[in-house]
């Protein structure tokens, strides 16, 4: 029996990043079944397509890919590609769409959320560009969601997905795949792997800390294999179904071990860390940490020097929240440089129509037009190229570069869990005083202009309003405020600072000391300590 009867569950509205819920949640009987059924239905049947398959390493990734399997094939898809033991990292399931001209892919993941039985598990569609579904199929999801009856899934063993080759299940070819070959060849088109591998055999040490996360094969075949890093390079490098206890976000934070080890006694001469699915990064030098903004600006600077951007860049994107270091570097290279809303989904059309190579974001997402999706290990080895190019360490790459173009000293504070309320009633007063807050002088600052962010995507002409407050001050500093869209619990306040500093004097202070005007500015102004009763922030980055 293939056809199985089913009612509608509440919630499942995918976000951006596809549907996340408790693990136990997804294990309800049909809950799974449900969504992918939706899933296929609002994309118009996998009939006769050929579809992507696999996840992070995550607990239920393993049975979830093959009730996954079993329903494409009761669907009447023509080929599903898995990744061996339903592994692919975020960014190779991207680039296994586009190198395998598929229909679609669907990634088991939680992205940076723990994971396991008690933890969180996650299922997204991308489409046939290796991108995530925009809102239009997301919406069509979920109202089917909301009045299915039916799924089909067939009646059948389950596929050995640890050997590699090709199996039949009912009608559909299973083809289960190396899930880090064809990444892994792609990266090598990208990069002067000659020279990072140069860089090593000359005893440059790394330490890369996947996590227990996916990234760990990919690591070890491109670092250790194909790049002759020391073996034990790759820390944590076997993904783990709770991936061993971590948090896999690649932030000081989180990554607070590979922190240590950097800022230690004998620190290796660079460090990193990616997340549950591969898509973030963080880089980290000999005692000094990269922020995510400024690591864009070094990337777009630099990115000639790698042999696939080595014609230069067609623009840069950065999200509004992001520093506008990036912004110096593209208007210095005379090139386009877009400032989007929140969310890695807004770079897609930029980079379909061409209009930029390289995109990134203050969480921590870097990534180019080679696939859809942040790249983690891409990041990485772009600094492994420009290290081994320049001739320098992380530190002298940095310094260089604010010399050259100033720096935006940067900082972002988060208030979690508020109560709603709070955080809602703070912003609309802020929202009700825009336009009166310019001219207005505090803390030796003056505000040049104040406004709620709005963008106008110039490929299409859709617009997405309300994405964060923006107070710009005289000189290039700034406040921006945004709730979070990915927060669990209550409302997430966050808090970006910005501080424009030219040089070539005070390049090399603390940030927050740096920062300490703009912030004392935004709690006159906008007054978030006195009204959330937070006497501080709970996470700064
Ligand atoms: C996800 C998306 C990112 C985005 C981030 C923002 O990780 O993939 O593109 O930058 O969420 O999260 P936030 O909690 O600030 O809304
Ligand atoms: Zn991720």
């Amino acid at each position: 029996m293939t056809i199985h009867q089913t009612k509608p569950f509440d919630g499942q509205k995918p976000g951006t990043s596809g549907l996340r819920k408790k693990t136990p949640v997804f294990m309800q009987p049909n809950y799974l079944e449900n969504f992918i059924q939706s899933t296929f239905d609002a994309i118009g049947g996998v009939a006769a397509k050929t579809l992507v398959l696999g996840g992070d390493g995550r607990y239920f990734g393993q049975e979830a890919a093959q009730t996954i399997l079993k329903m494409a094939a009761a669907n009447g898809a023509a080929r599903v590609i898995v990744g061996q033991g339903a592994w692919l990292s975020t960014p190779a399931a991207s680039n296994l769409i586009r190198v395998r001209k598929a229909d679609g892919g669907i990634i088991l993941s939680a992205s940076h959320n723990p994971g396991g039985p008690n933890e969180d598990f996650g299922v997204k569609y991308n489409m046939a560009n290796g991108g995530p579904a925009p809102e239009s199929v997301t919406e069509a999801i979920y109202a089917r969601s909301q009045e299915i009856t039916e799924y089909r899934k067939l009646d059948a063993p389950d596929v050995d997905l640890a050997a590699l080759g090709t199996v039949k299940l009912g009608d559909t070819t299973v083809e289960v795949v190396d899930p880090v070959a064809d990444y892994a060849d792609l990266m090598e088109t990208l990069f002067d792997f000659p020279a990072i591998r140069a860089l090593f055999a000359g005893g440059f040490r790394m330490r890369m800390d996947s996590m227990c996360a996916i990234t760990g094969p990919y690591a070890r075949e491109i670092f250790e294999n194909r790049l002759g890093a020391a073996p034990g390079t790759v820390a944590h490098g076997t993904p783990l179904p709770d991936f061993g206890g971590m948090h896999p976000d690649p932030n000081p934070t989180w990554a607070h071990e590979l922190m240590a080890e950097m800022t230690g006694e004998n620190a290796p001469d660079f460090g990193a860390a990616s997340d549950g699915d591969g898509d973030r990064n963080m880089i980290v030098g000999r005692g000094i940490y990269v922020s995510p903004s400024d690591s864009l600006a070094v990337i777009a600077a630099n990115a000639h020097l790698a042999k696939g951007y080595k014609a230069g860049l067609k623009g840069v994107a950065r999200s509004m929240p992001t520093s506008a270091a990036a912004d110096r570097v593209a208007a210095k290279l005379g090139i386009a440089c877009y400032e989007t809303p929140t969310g890695w989904k807004f770079f897609g059309n930029l980079l379909d129509a061409g209009r930029v190579t390289v995109c990134g974001e203050e969480s921590f997402g870097t990534g180019s037009d080679h696939v859809r999706e942040k790249d983690g290990v891409w990041a990485i080895l772009m600094w492994l190229n420009i290290i081994a190019a320049r001739g320098q360490g992380v530190a002298e790459i940095v310094a260089d570069h604010f010399r050259t173009y100033g720096r935006n000293y940067y900082s972002r504070h988060d208030y979690e869990a508020l109560p709603k309320d709070v955080a809602n009633a703070m912003l609309d007063d802020l929202r009700g005083r825009l336009t009166a807050l310019k001219g207005v002088s505090t803390n030796g600052l003056t505000i040049e202009s104040a406004d709620e962010f709005s963008y106008t995507d110039p490929v299409d002409g859709s617009v997405s309003a309300h994405q964060g407050f923006r107070i710009l001050f005289e000189g290039g500093s700034r406040a921006v405020l945004r709730l979070s869209g990915t927060g669990t619990e209550g409302a997430t306040l966050r808090v970006y600072y910005e501080r424009y500093v030219p040089g070539p004097d005070g390049l090399a202070e603390d940030p927050q000391e740096a920062l300490a005007p703009v912030i004392a500015a935004a709690e006159d102004l906008v007054g978030i300590r006195a009204k959330s009763g937070r006497p501080e922030p709970d996470v700064i980055t």
